[in-house]
Formats: C-alpha cells, structure tokens, sequence
C-alpha cells in the first residue's frame, strides 16, 4: 500500500476525514504515522484511537526552526512515505524541509486560494464583506500558502455569518475535499507538473479544480 504520514498541530478534524476515509477503503493507501509539534493535540489521541503511530515532537524543544525541520525530516523518513500531508499543521517550513517533498507533500488551506493567505482567513473574508469562501488542497511549495491548487470547494456566506459559523461550513467542506485531493495523489493522478498540479496528464488552472 502507499504510505501516508500525517502532521499537524491541533484537533485533527482533518486527520479523522482521512482516518475514516482509510477505513472505508477509500483513500488509496495507509496511514502510517501522524506526528504533531504540539504534544497535547487532540489529533494524536485520534491517531492512537485508530492504531496510527502517534508521535509527538515539541518545536519548542529545538534550538532553531532548521533544527526541528531536520529532526521532523527523520521523523518522516522512517516511515518512508510515498506523501506527506499537511492536515493543520501551523508551522512554516524551511526551504530545506520543503526541497525534501517537494512534489510529494499535500496542505489544505481554508479560503479559495490565492485569496486569503496566512491566518484568519475567515474573519478576513467577512470584515471584507465577499459572497463566498472556502478552502483549498494545494501542493506545498517554498512560497506560503502559494503552492500550485489541486481542488477547492466554495461555500456561500450567509447575512448573518459569523466567525464560527463559517469556519464550520468551510471544515464540513475540508473534509469533503481533503480526502479526495490524496485519494487522487496516491492513485497517481494527481502531480506537480513545473508549476502547476495536474490531474490525469492535463495541467490544472492556477485555482485548481473546483
Ligand atoms: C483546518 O481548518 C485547516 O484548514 C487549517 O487549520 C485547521 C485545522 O483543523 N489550516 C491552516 O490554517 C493552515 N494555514 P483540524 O486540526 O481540525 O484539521
């Protein structure tokens, strides 16, 4: 089976999409490790849960992002993944971490990329007063956030939206998408072509599929 290491930093509402999707045979491939740089993360206990190779690595324990990025690539390596999946993992990468997957290493990002980079992405988009939001899969590249866009999906903002609200609407849609976007991946239908994702040989549009 391919292989699937999962990181992350928080609840892991990401992770369990994927986890249930394993399950039901339909995410092409195993998840064979998640790990987290927050050791209290809910998201490792749902890793335990389900038999995954739960493994926590404090940031906070290295002197230098590069030395958490080369001990996070050990980490990795072990596993020998096929790809790498960012599911609400809240830290910046170095160049080195993203050379090593470059091409095989998969983040889901909540607004319809490029719009709303960085953080808060959903109070952004409500204090800017747009129609509609939502999330994308992306490849991860040296560029934050910037990476070539594989599948989003769109939601419409209500009148009376809030925060909450919306950042609910948007994650029941994360984890519609999320599994699919490395379903596609492990299937190799899904790749980075230069500096585009392309499905099925055909390179994709800068927003992806949607
Ligand atoms: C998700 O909504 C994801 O889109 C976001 O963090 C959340 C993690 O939730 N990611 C980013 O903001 C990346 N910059 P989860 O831990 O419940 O999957």
């Amino acid at each position: 089976a391919r292989r699937v290491v999962v990181l992350i930093s928080g609840s892991g509402s990401n992770l369990q999409a994927l986890i249930d999707a394993q399950e039901h045979d339909e995410l092409g491939g195993e998840i064979v490790a998640v790990v987290s740089n927050q050791p209290d993360a809910y998201g490792l206990k749902r890793a335990r849960d389900a038999g995954i190779d739960a493994v926590a690595l404090p940031h906070r324990e290295y002197e230098s992002r590069e030395a958490f990025d080369g001990a996070l690539i050990k980490v990795i390596e072990r596993h020998e993944p096929d790809l790498v999946v960012l599911a609400g993992f809240m830290r910046i990468l170095t160049p080195r971490f993203v050379q090593r997957f470059l091409g095989r290493m998969l983040n889901i990002h909540p607004s319809l990329l490029p719009a709303y980079q960085g953080l808060h992405t959903h109070a952004r988009a409500l204090a800017d007063g747009v129609a509609s939001h939502g999330c994308s899969v992306h490849f991860v590249t040296e560029e934050l956030d910037g990476g070539p866009v594989a599948l989003q999906a769109e939601v419409a903002i209500a009148p009376d939206e809030t925060e909450d609200s919306l950042k609910a609407k948007v994650q029941a849609r994360e984890h519609l998408i999320f599994p699919i976007a490395v379903r596609w991946f492990l299937e190799g239908r899904l790749k980075l072509a230069g500096d585009a994702a392309s499905m099925d040989g055909t390179p994709l549009p800068s927003s992806g599929m949607r």
